[in-house]
């Protein structure tokens, strides 16, 4: 199937290899409600079953990558809705994406915003981005796995500071401690992540697949069992076609040419 590109609250664009989507609920800063995750869920599902596409960026606007869950639709949840119904789970399908993912963060990227940006593999900053986890000034706290996955990024002392107080973070700060992994200027900021998009997805996609499946088990392995994943992906990575060619071109000192196989 196709991607489509009639979603109500994004909008979805295909360049070359690489799936655009763009949060689009500008009205509200793109609060993460019920519908745009459906809406965003559907598009990954897509995408991701589409073997002419090799790479997803997220984006949002200028001003909020995303300012979070939508306050409005949950205020009115209780206790026994949400143990019902994880309102929350939809959102992680992203972090179990198989291939690359790339946040183009602006503006404000807070609370879930902050969290679904942390889902992706590369988070690409805009100078003007600030972060935040401003969900203790609503009498909760960051649950898309904000607990869990800033200390990982950038130690638990900041991360106490971020989600104890509330403040933002702007983007030099962010770069500094590892949660992001490049500042881009603001003229041209989303043609420069579609450059970064488009060279991941010129690599071997089962290659690209396997690094970030090694790299992600780091979260949930000790050193040595990580090691031996490490090596048994390596070990497969020599049953690709694309291996051969990656090698072969490197002695030919021309550009591999990768099918994906
Ligand atoms: N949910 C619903 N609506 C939101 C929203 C949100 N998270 N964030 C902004 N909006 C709406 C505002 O209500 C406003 O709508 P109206 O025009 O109808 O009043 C519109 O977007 C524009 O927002 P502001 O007028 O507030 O814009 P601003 O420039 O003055 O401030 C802001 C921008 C600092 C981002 C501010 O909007 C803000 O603080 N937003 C809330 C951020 C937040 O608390 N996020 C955490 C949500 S909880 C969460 O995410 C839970 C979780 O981890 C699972």
């Amino acid at each position: 199937m196709n991607l489509k590109n009639n979603y109500k609250n994004i909008i979805t664009k295909v360049i070359s290899k690489v799936a655009l989507i763009t949060l689009n609920r500008p009205e509200v800063l793109n609060a993460l409600s019920k519908d745009l995750i459906t809406d965003l869920n559907d598009a990954l599902n897509i995408i991701e079953h589409d073997e002419n596409l090799s790479v997803i960026v997220i984006t949002g606007s200028s001003k909020a990558f995303a300012a979070g869950a939508d306050i409005k639709e949950m205020i009115s949840k209780s206790f026994i809705d949400l143990v019902n119904n994880d309102f929350i789970k939809p959102w992680e399908q992203i972090s179990f994406c198989n291939k690359p993912t790339i946040a183009a963060v602006d503006g404000y990227a807070l609370g879930g915003g902050c969290e679904l940006a942390m889902m992706c593999d590369l988070l690409i900053a805009n100078e003007n981005t600030k972060f935040g986890q401003p969900e203790i000034n609503l009498g909760v706290f960051p649950a898309a796995g904000g607990t869990q996955r800033l200390p990982k990024a950038i130690g638990k002392a900041k991360a106490m500071d971020m989600i104890l107080t509330g403040r933002m973070m702007d983007a030099i700060e962010a770069e500094k401690l590892g949660l992001v992994s490049r500042i881009l200027p603001s003229e041209g900021f989303i043609e420069k992540v579609l450059d970064i998009a488009l060279d991941i997805s010129e690599k071997s996609l089962p290659a690209l697949q396997m690094a970030k499946d090694a790299i992600n088990s780091s979260y949930e392995n000790t050193l040595s069992q990580g090691i031996v994943y490490e090596r048994r992906l390596f070990r497969s990575s020599f049953s690709l076609e694309d291996r051969k060619e990656g090698m072969k071109a490197f002695i030919d000192k021309r550009k591999a040419v990768f099918k994906n196989s």
